[in-house]
């Protein structure tokens, strides 16, 4: 059984108008959350009887803290934002497979692609990607520059790539532009987060190529842990469904139906 834990809040940031960062904290091992892995948080005050899937976006093991990133969408994330420091979070998991990296070498080539609330596990996967010496580049998208977030951590890890649709920061375009822009050399695989729009892009732009790709899929969530089928991807064109909570979220592009 997946562990239930109480965090304590110890940090809540505003990063941009609606998306913030939690950083929570436990006296209890880490060693679960790993990069890709997600959490159903309990949302505060009994009005939301559902927990909300967050992805891990950081772990810092020497002071034991977690952090979190969410954007305020509805009343559960509204919940999370109004909590203040000191309050308590019960946290449901680690969940999910999470990211299969522990092969990955020093001088390894990696390409993560993002977008959105689809950076925080992208952001925890560079900065451990950057720690094994693997060479990590990072395309990432937003609508405008007020909503850029994350950057850094891709920057420190490697190497950024930045588009806005408006043109505001970095290229004009979204990530595809950038995608169509980039040349394979020896990228040992290719990771990406975000909106389905951005998946389906990535699944496009290397589907004749034989590098490995892996998508981290987001869908409404009940349990999170593989009891109410509310879920349910199609993989091997079509002839298995699997819940994205459970051997998910992270999928073979070459495999799952989007
Ligand atoms: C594995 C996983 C990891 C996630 N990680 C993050 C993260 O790191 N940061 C983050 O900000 N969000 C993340 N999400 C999405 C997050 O769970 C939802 O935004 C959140 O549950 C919304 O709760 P709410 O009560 O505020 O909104 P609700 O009142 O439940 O919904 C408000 C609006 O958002 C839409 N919505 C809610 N959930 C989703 C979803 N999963 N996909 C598409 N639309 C949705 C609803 O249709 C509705 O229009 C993740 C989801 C999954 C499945
Ligand atoms: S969320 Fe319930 S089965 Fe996946």
């Amino acid at each position: 059984m997946p562990s239930v834990r109480n965090f304590s809040l110890v940090k809540q940031e505003r990063l941009t108008e609606d998306v913030f960062q939690m950083e929570l904290k436990t006296t209890e091992s880490l060693s679960e959350y790993q990069p890709g892995r997600f959490v159903m948080v309990e949302i505060p005050n009994g009005l939301q009887q559902l927990r909300r899937p967050l992805a891990i976006a950081a772990v810092d093991l020497l002071t034991g803290c977690i952090s979190l990133i969410y954007r305020v969408v509805g009343q559960g994330t509204e919940q999370l934002a109004k909590l203040v420091v000191g309050a308590k979070v019960n946290l449901l998991g680690a969940l999910g497979n999470g990211f299969n990296i522990q092969n990955f070498q020093v001088g390894d080539q990696v390409l993560l692609v993002g977008g959105g609330t689809g950076l925080p596990p992208l952001m925890y996967l560079a900065q451990t990607l950057g720690q094994q010496g693997c060479l990590v580049t990072t395309m990432v998208g937003f609508r405008t520059k007020a909503q850029i977030f994350g950057t850094q951590v891709f920057e420190q890890a490697g190497q950024l790539q930045l588009a806005t649709d408006d043109g505001s920061a970095g290229k004009l375009g979204n990530v595809g532009t950038l995608l169509n822009a980039w040349k394979m050399n020896n990228c040992r695989h290719v990771f990406a987060c975000g909106p389905l729009g951005l998946l389906k892009a990535v699944q496009q732009r290397f589907a004749s190529q034989s590098v490995p790709v892996d998508l981290s899929l987001e869908s409404r969530m009940g349990c999170g842990m593989g009891v109410c089928a509310g879920c349910m991807v199609s993989v091997n064109g079509g002839t298995l469904n699997q819940h994205i909570c459970q051997e998910g979220p992270i999928f073979s592009a070459a495999e799952v139906q989007l």
